[in-house]
């Protein structure tokens, strides 16, 4: 495994034409711990994240996995494993064929494949056709993709999208195993409650822009709810 490596966002912004998607985006993920990366749909969730990962050019701003932006990682995919949609795997490929070809892409040993396939419970599905996987399945798929090159980081976007409430607790499970060996472990999602379970911290963002950070206690204790908590913050924010 690479170091868990912390990421750092600030003052991430990003406007498509008139739509400013993401505005001044500040943030820290710790390495060894969940944080949860919370807001409702079209609050700019996947854009912050496709900036993390070099996908879309920021107009101000940085991204760094310790000191260093993603693209100038010398083995991006062996520090940093992102899950932003669903395997692309050829429908008529096995698993474990999908997983022999981002191998050979990425210069990862398969030796690496049956480790990954065990880690998200698919080695009894390794020879069958994605073509029959439930999304859960694809998901986990998609998960052991990420995890081909044994990164110290994981960044899921809506990870927990489709999966049945055994899917999400076995992800629950799943996370903080990850985050217990020292990595660091970034999840979206626009349903607050589901991770309340799963994380350690949290960082809100609605239109755009950060509404809170901190630890998940810390957060709770603004409401009897999360829910409560969320509005008592959110609406003391849009009064600064
Ligand atoms: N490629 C794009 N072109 C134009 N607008 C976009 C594009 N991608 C995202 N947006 C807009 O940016 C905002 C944030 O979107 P997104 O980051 O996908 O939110 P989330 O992932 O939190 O649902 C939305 O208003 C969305 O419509
Ligand atoms: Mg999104």
């Amino acid at each position: 495994m690479t170091q868990g490596l912390p990421i750092r966002v600030a003052g991430l912004s990003k406007a498509f034409g008139p739509v400013e998607a993401v505005t001044d985006v500040t943030f820290t993920a710790a390495a060894g711990r969940v944080t949860g990366f919370v807001g409702p749909n079209g609050a700019g969730k996947s854009t912050t994240l496709r900036m993390l990962l070099g996908l879309i050019r920021p107009d101000r701003g940085s991204a760094l996995f310790g000191d260093t932006q993603y693209r100038d990682l010398a083995t991006p995919t062996g520090v940093v494993g992102a899950v932003l949609d669903l395997a692309a795997a050829h429908p008529a490929a096995s698993a474990r064929a999908h997983l022999r070809t981002v191998c050979d892409l990425s210069g990862h040993p398969r030796s690496r494949i049956d480790a990954v396939l065990d880690s998200v419970d698919l080695i009894g599905y390794a020879d069958r056709k994605v073509r029959g996987f439930s999304t859960g399945m694809r998901q986990r798929l998609a998960l052991a993709t990420a995890l081909l090159g044994d990164p110290g980081v994981l960044v899921l976007d809506e990870p927990s999208n489709g999966l049945d409430p055994a899917g999400i607790v076995w992800l629950r499970t799943f996370l903080r195993t990850l985050a217990d060996e020292g990595r660091t472990v970034l999840i979206s999602s626009h349903v607050l409650t589901e991770l309340q379970y799963s994380v350690d911290d949290l960082v809100l963002i609605d239109h755009g822009r950060i509404a809170w950070s901190g630890g998940l206690a810390d957060f709770a204790a603004h409401g009897t709810t999360l829910e409560q908590a969320f509005l008592a913050l959110t609406a003391k924010e849009t009064t600064v």
